[in-house]
């Protein structure tokens, strides 16, 4: 019996495991200070699931209570009456034409930018921005495309530094890539991409072969006019794009667990298309989002799911506001917070970024994410986010201002 040795190359613990772990034994070591602490730092949300949505949900169990509306399997690849909200709403009104079967509803975003892996060889060269969301990395290592661990990273990886002097906007590779995981607006630098920059991509995609990873979970905070919000605005998109969506930031999903990915049927590779091979993936290892769920998915797109949403994203918009605005007082360079829930820092004194971490939690007991977690060029960064609540946020900002003041 041989185990899957990759596993031995990768850390043990997944990044926010490992700050939870360090948080645990702070509280531990220091009962006192325990519940002063504030977490802004993995990005889960702290606002209750809008009305429109909890009503649904109750509907949908009172249905399941008997045996006529009762449902037993949901279909493999999703409601149709979810497919439809979806295909309307996300792409129909950004003038984006797909059909249902292009549309696969999942538990959530992480766990299909995890799997898509299973459709594509281990021979493939994988690209990433750096730094950049560890699932992206980290699934890659488990499925042994990722090379060996080295001092600046994965050998089979091409790293795209997106740092201040990019502009945060990885640059095309110099060498072929096959995979190219983008994320926009970006986990962790908060930076969005515009047409222009995504339609670059499109074409060396297309030029080279190449499949795009879209990973666009944070779309619902982009205001910049233009900023597109799915790839598929982009002409050409479809033959080299697999776009992933998450409720989870959206809508508050984090805890009910909804998401999609679409494949087109124009994506092919080798004479096959993806879209057959993703949906004989999913019917044999998933088996299909609950109803409860999908009605609760559904009710987003509804007129009362959709302003209630707003508001939510408006409310974190405010924190990410508050955030920005007082590092910036502090005298920090600060990005992101503006098509984004994440504010991102540079360390102060070119402090490293772990160390930044211990410095805010010993100090002001704010706990955030090291930019070091993200990838080598993340070192020398920090990561907050806006999705606590208003009034934790304040004091955390009203601590971090009173601390660098002194
Ligand atoms: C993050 O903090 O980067 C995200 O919450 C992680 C995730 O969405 O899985």
């Amino acid at each position: 019996m041989q185990i899957n040795r990759n596993f031995q190359k990768i850390e043990s613990s997944y990044l926010f495991s490992n700050i939870a772990k360090r948080v645990r034994e702070y509280k531990a070591a220091h009962p006192d200070k325990a519940d002063d602490v504030i977490s802004l730092g993995i990005g889960d949300v702290t606002r209750p699931l809008a009305p429109a949505v909890i009503e649904a949900m109750h509907k949908a169990v009172d249905e399941m209570a008997h045996a006529e509306t009762f449902r037993g399997y949901p279909p493999e690849y999703g409601q149709d009456f979810l497919l439809e909200a979806i295909l309307e709403n996300d792409y129909r009104a950004r003038g984006v034409e797909l059909s249902k079967t292009e549309i696969f509803v999942s538990d959530g975003a992480k766990s299909d930018c995890g799997n898509i892996g299973d459709i594509f060889s281990t021979d493939n060269v994988v690209a990433v921005c750096d730094p950049v969301y560890p699932v992206y990395v980290d699934t890659n290592v488990m499925s042994g495309r990722a090379g060996d661990k080295t001092e600046t990273g994965w050998s089979n990886i091409v790293y795209m530094p997106c740092t201040a002097e990019t502009g945060f906007l990885p640059e095309l590779p110099k060498r072929h890539v096959d995979m190219i995981y983008l994320c926009f607006p970006n986990n962790p630098t908060g930076m969005a991409a515009s047409a222009e920059q995504l339609k670059r991509w499109v074409e060396y995609a297309n030029r080279e072969g190449a499949v795009i990873l879209f990973d666009s979970a944070y779309e619902a905070f982009i205001t910049t006019p233009g900023v597109p919000h799915s790839i598929y605005e982009i002409e050409g998109a479809k033959t080299c794009a697999i776009e992933l969506r998450s409720f989870s930031k959206t809508a508050g999903f984090t805890g009910v667990r909804c998401g999609y990915t679409v494949v087109p049927h124009d994506l092919k590779k080798d004479g096959v298309e993806l879209n057959a091979m993703w949906a004989r993936r999913q019917a044999t290892k998933f088996n299909g989002v609950s109803y409860i769920t999908q009605r609760a998915a559904e009710a987003c797109y509804s007129p009362a799911g959709k302003r209630q949403i707003r508001e939510t994203i408006d409310y974190y918009r405010k924190n990410a506001k508050t955030i920005y605005e007082g590092l910036k007082d502090c005298g920090f360079t600060v990005y992101g917070a503006v098509d984004s829930p994440y504010v991102w820092l540079k360390t102060p004194d070119g402090m490293g970024s772990w160390d930044f971490f211990d410095l805010l939690l010993q100090n002001m007991q704010v706990v955030g994410t090291p930019g070091e977690g993200f990838g080598p060029s993340g070192e020398g960064y920090f990561r907050l986010t806006a999705f606590g609540s208003a009034e934790n946020t304040e004091k955390a900002v009203a601590r971090i201002r009173a601390y660098f003041a002194k």
